[in-house]
Order: structure tokens, then C-alpha cells, then sequence
């Protein structure tokens, strides 16, 4: 870990666009593509599959986000003034992963081993699902944050409410349709939108549907692979108000290459964006970058320096 974490504002500006032609999450944006497709482990009736297939390529970004994000819950309280509850976003939440980790006294190690264990892969889905139900119960930390999570794979997000990572779910895609009733009602009171290993999938145009939605002042931690260009969301963000600022002092290790071809085309977007991958996507690794965005009267009363050092140390 770096010693300081220095922030900066974008300054990149926009390239992203993306198409409509296939629903659901299997729809590859553009600035996915050259990536290998994990498509088939995204929407499966539980977790199994997603850590059995990205364990052997060390898929690593929401341990990198865990303390982050569990340091943001009170640094919001602490410009907000409120002392409740904070209410979290998590997009393209998946089968809860950043929930478990956010909520509860797990690692990411804990849950490899939980789903890839051969003992899980004995029971069947309803009894795996009443086993995660108390352990989750029993690992859950005071002052946890409520939760709703965002996926367009609606059966993660299912197993994600059966289990109870979830305080409410929705299995939309906000890149092709607008909101439902039931998810514009549950956005109203959120504060924090958190993501990891989604941006990308999901552009510009899922978030400007969510902050319209979004009542009070709302703070954006994004972790974004370098090979994915911000500046559109950024600006996105901007028009809503938030001053994105992106952690400098440091990378995060999201996962190894899936094959020569992946990290080749990695290299390319990386060098697209006038940043050298040397060190870091040349050793083998996508990497990705912490996006912090906020009103700029909360970022000036709460540096996103200290925030971040208090978490990496
Ligand atoms: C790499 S996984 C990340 C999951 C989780 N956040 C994590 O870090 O483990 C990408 C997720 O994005 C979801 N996704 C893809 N396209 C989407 C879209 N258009 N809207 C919402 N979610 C989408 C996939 O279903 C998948 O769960």
C-alpha cells in the first residue's frame, strides 16, 4: 500500500457509447469488448459457478473495496449529520458479494472457499440457501448499511435477497429500459452507490436514470478498470451535481488475464488513454482505479485523501 493517496479530478473527456441489440447482461458493451465473456456464471440460480470460475484468475476487486467502502459508511454519516442507517446502491450487485462484504465480518477468501468448498457443491440451491442464511446472520456487524442491489441477472439478485444480502433487489437492465415503479421508489432515499467489475457494462446512461431518481445528496465510489474510459460518467455525474475525484497514489488489482489476447487488448485501451501499462497490465493483471464522486461541499468538508488513507492503513 502506497503511503498517501493523492486525488485529482478527471479531465479525460468522453469516448463511450454502447448498443442496444441484445438484452439482458450477456449484451457486451463496447468498452468490454476484447474482454473474455463471463456471461454464463453472471445469472445462475446461486453463487457457485461465479467463484468456481473466477477463482483460478484471482478476481480480487471487492476485497480491494471492502474496507473503502466499509470506511465511506461513516464518513457519510459524519457530513450528513444523520445517524441512521446509510442507504446503499450496490450496482451490478451481482449475488451480493459487496453486501457480504460490507455487512458482515467475511473476506472475499471466506466466500471462495464457502462456494467452491466440495461440501457446497453436495447441496442444492434451497439447502445452500438456508446454510447462507445463518451464517450470514451470524456474521453480521452493528451499524450495518441497508442495502439494495441493481443486476441485470436477475437470478443473482434473488439468491442475493433469499440469503438476506439484500434489503430490496432488482433484476433490471437500466441500459435498455427505464426504471420500474418499485426500483424508482427504492432509489429515492439512497446516499452511497457503490460498484465494482461493472462499469463498463453499465454506462452514462444507467446512472443518469438512477441520480434522477435519487432524492438527497448521493456519493459515487466506483473502482473502474484502466482500460474503461470514465470521462462520460464523470460528466454524467457532473450534471447531477457530484465532483468526481480519482485516487492517483494507487491501482487495485482487479484480475489475472484470462489469456494473451485479453492482455494484449488491455494493453492497447491502456496505452488509448495515454497511460503507460508497464508494471502493472504487462505483469499480467487488469487493474482497476478508485472514481470517488460527491458534492463538492461534502468533498471539501471531508477529504477523500483521508478517507481513503484511513482505509488502506
Ligand atoms: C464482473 S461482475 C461484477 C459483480 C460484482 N460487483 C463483483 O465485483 O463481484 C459484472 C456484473 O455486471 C452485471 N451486468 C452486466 N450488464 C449489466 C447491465 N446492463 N445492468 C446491470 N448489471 C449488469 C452482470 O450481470 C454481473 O453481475
Amino acid at each position: 500500500m502506497t503511503a498517501r493517496t493523492a486525488m485529482t479530478g478527471i479531465q479525460d473527456k468522453a469516448q463511450q457509447g454502447h448498443s442496444h441489440q441484445r438484452p439482458g447482461p450477456s449484451r457486451p458493451s463496447p468498452l468490454y469488448q476484447g474482454k473474455t465473456s463471463f456471461d454464463d456464471i453472471y445469472d445462475q440460480p446461486d453463487p457457485r459457478d461465479y467463484f468456481r470460475g473466477l477463482r483460478p484468475l484471482e478476481y480480487q476487486i471487492p476485497h480491494h473495496a471492502q474496507r473503502i467502502f466499509q470506511r465511506l459508511l461513516p464518513a457519510l454519516g459524519a457530513v450528513t449529520g444523520r445517524d441512521q442507517q446509510v442507504r446503499v446502491l450496490d450496482v451490478c450487485c451481482s449475488y451480493g458479494i459487496n453486501a457480504a462484504l460490507l455487512n458482515h465480518d467475511v473476506t472475499l477468501d471466506d466466500l471462495y472457499h464457502r462456494y467452491t468448498d466440495p461440501r457446497a457443491a453436495a447441496l442444492s440451491r434451497d439447502e445452500l440457501i438456508e446454510r447462507d442464511r445463518a451464517f450470514y446472520a451470524r456474521n453480521r456487524l452493528p451499524g450495518a448499511a441497508h442495502m439494495t442491489g441493481l443486476d441485470a441477472a436477475r437470478n443473482a439478485v434473488a439468491y442475493a435477497r433469499a440469503v438476506g444480502l439484500l434489503d430490496e433487489g432488482f433484476g433490471e437492465d437500466l441500459e435498455l429500459t427505464d426504471p420500474s415503479p418499485a426500483l424508482v421508489r427504492a432509489l429515492g432515499p439512497v446516499e452511497l452507490i457503490t460498484v465494482t467489475g461493472g462499469v463498463g457494462y453499465v454506462t452514462s446512461q444507467t446512472f443518469d436514470k438512477l441520480l434522477s431518481h435519487i432524492e438527497g445528496p448521493v456519493w459515487v465510489a466506483a473502482f473502474v478498470l484502466r482500460t474503461v474510459d470514465y470521462g462520460s460518467l464523470a460528466d454524467t455525474l457532473a450534471r447531477h451535481g457530484l465532483v468526481t475525484q480519482r485516487a492517483t497514489s494507487r491501482t487495485f488489482l482487479q484480475r489475472r488475464f484470462s489469456d494473451a489476447r485479453e492482455q494484449q487488448n488491455a494493453i492497447e485501451a491502456v496505452l488509448a488513454t495515454d497511460r503507460s501499462p508497464e508494471g502493472k497490465e504487462t505483469d499480467g493483471f487488469y487493474h482497476s482505479e478508485l472514481y470517488l464522486s460527491r458534492p463538492a461541499e461534502h468533498a471539501a468538508a471531508f477529504p477523500a485523501d483521508e478517507i481513503l488513507d484511513r482505509a488502506i492503513h
